[in-house]
């Protein structure tokens, strides 16, 4: 009776039955490769069942290799039905006389089988999607004819991943914090959000969009109520597929985004003012005194910093900061009065200085329509101003609205 040929391909019995001895070597080959590969490219690598699957740009091998036969081969080929080529047609032939390709050269194809040992073994590195399809691998026998055998070769394509600001402006209405994307992924990835301790606050909504080549993306939104109390959070988005090697997390800090808030100017060293506020973007500070500029040889402005060079009464008025961001601008105020010598010359000045504040109000009412300043204002410097006679202070303080109401019911209360 006549031998049969055996087949040996991933369907076969490479995880079917017991190989025989003969074929231990191709065998430890088809298998190692996959494990070599596992530590080379650190890609997930799978050989199951009849079925290559591999993320794209790694190497496998189509393994073909015939056993328990003692007709003699004429011929090895090699045909594919892929993504790029819809057609199945020959691609590699393997003769006697070595191998060779059919309808173009591709350089990422290697025979690594030998002929005599009628092993048609190929390599095929920097796999991409396009790669995708059924390899057939045809042993041509004499006399007995051909002998085929079928091995699909899945590809995987990790996502391409990015998380990206919404950039949420304060507000009380729920909107999108930030989407994490899974671009264009095969199969389809898995992306969610860590929150922690925001669980409450925050939700997601996620949705896919398939793409013709066979890809899919995959975005997920983080949607909450953009306040105060969720800026500067942290979040994590996680993203699983297959084609990833281990879970991708993208760390992401909540950022909500406002105009500056409750402008101070507070007094930073004896000859300097400080201006301070709340904003995300961080503020640029516009310094101003109000009705007049300042001498400059006397003053130097550092961003939030207003730093006086000499101290002299010719600095003395209603000073300006503006704050400002990419989403508003708001304003704080300091009347400065420049103290010299002893409380004496203090009360001397006094006079002259509440007409010069009663000036400076009027101009700032007029001037600064945002003005923060009011006639209770100016009371409350006029105290204080008093208080300065008292401390011998390098500065003197208007300060804001709200703290000389302090001041008021405070001194109302000890009366
Ligand atoms: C190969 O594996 C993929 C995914 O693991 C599966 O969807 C497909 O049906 C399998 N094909 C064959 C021929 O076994
Ligand atoms: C698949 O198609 C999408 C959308 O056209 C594209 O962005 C992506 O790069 C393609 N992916 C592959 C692996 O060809």
């Amino acid at each position: 009776m006549e031998t049969h040929p055996v087949f040996v391909s991933p369907g076969g019995n490479l995880y079917g039955q017991p190989s025989p001895s003969r074929f231990s070597v191709g065998f430890a080959r088809v298998v190692l490769m996959p494990a070599f590969l596992l530590s080379t490219f650190s890609n997930a690598v799978q050989l199951i069942g009849g079925n290559i699957t591999m993320v794209q740009g790694g190497t496998i091998v189509l393994p073909c290799k015939l056993t328990d036969t003692t007709e003699s081969l004429t011929q090895i080929s090699w045909q594919r039905k892929t993504r790029e080529k819809l057609q199945n047609d020959d691609f590699f032939t393997i003769m006697s006389d070595g191998p060779q390709f059919v309808n173009g050269h591709d350089k990422r194809f290697e025979f690594i089988g030998s002929f005599d040992d009628k092993n048609g073994s190929l390599q095929l590195a920097d796999i991409t999607l396009l790669d995708e399809g059924i390899y057939t691998c045809i042993f041509t026998l004499f006399p007995s004819g051909n002998y085929k055998t079928e091995i699909p070769l899945n590809v995987l394509v990790p996502p391409v991943t990015h998380v990206e600001d919404n950039l949420p402006i304060l507000g009380d209405d729920e909107v999108s914090l930030a989407t994490c994307t899974a671009a264009s992924s095969r199969p389809p990835a898995e992306v969610r959000w860590l929150t922690g301790t925001l669980a409450d606050k925050v939700r997601a909504t996620t949705s896919s969009i398939q793409h013709a080549n066979g890809t899919t993306t995959t975005v997920s939104s983080l949607l909450g109520v953009p306040s105060r109390e969720i800026n500067h959070h942290l979040v994590q988005c996680v993203f699983t597929s297959p084609a990833l090697s281990k879970e991708e997390t993208v760390p992401f800090t909540i950022q909500v985004y406002f105009s500056p808030m409750e402008v101070n100017i507070g007094e930073r060293s004896k000859d300097s003012l400080q201006c301070v506020t709340e904003a995300n973007p961080k503020a640029n500070f516009t310094w101003r005194r109000s009705g007049q500029s300042w001498p400059q040889s006397a003053v130097r402005v550092e961003g939030s910093t207003l730093q006086f060079l000499s101290m002299s009464s010719d600095l003395n008025g209603l000073y300006q900061c503006e704050a400002s961001n990419l989403y508003g601008k708001d304003h704080g105020y300091l009347y400065v009065h420049v103290t010299s010598g002893t409380c004496t010359a203090c009360w001397t000045l006094f006079s002259i200085l509440l007409s010069l504040i009663v000036i400076g109000v009027a101009a700032a009412v007029w001037y600064l329509p945002k003005s923060r300043m009011s006639p209770r204002a100016l009371k409350g410097s006029r105290e204080q101003m008093q208080r300065v006679c008292k401390t011998s202070s390098g500065f003197e303080k208007a300060q804001r609205v709200e703290e000389q109401e302090t001041v008021e019911e405070e001194e109302a209360r000890s009366l």
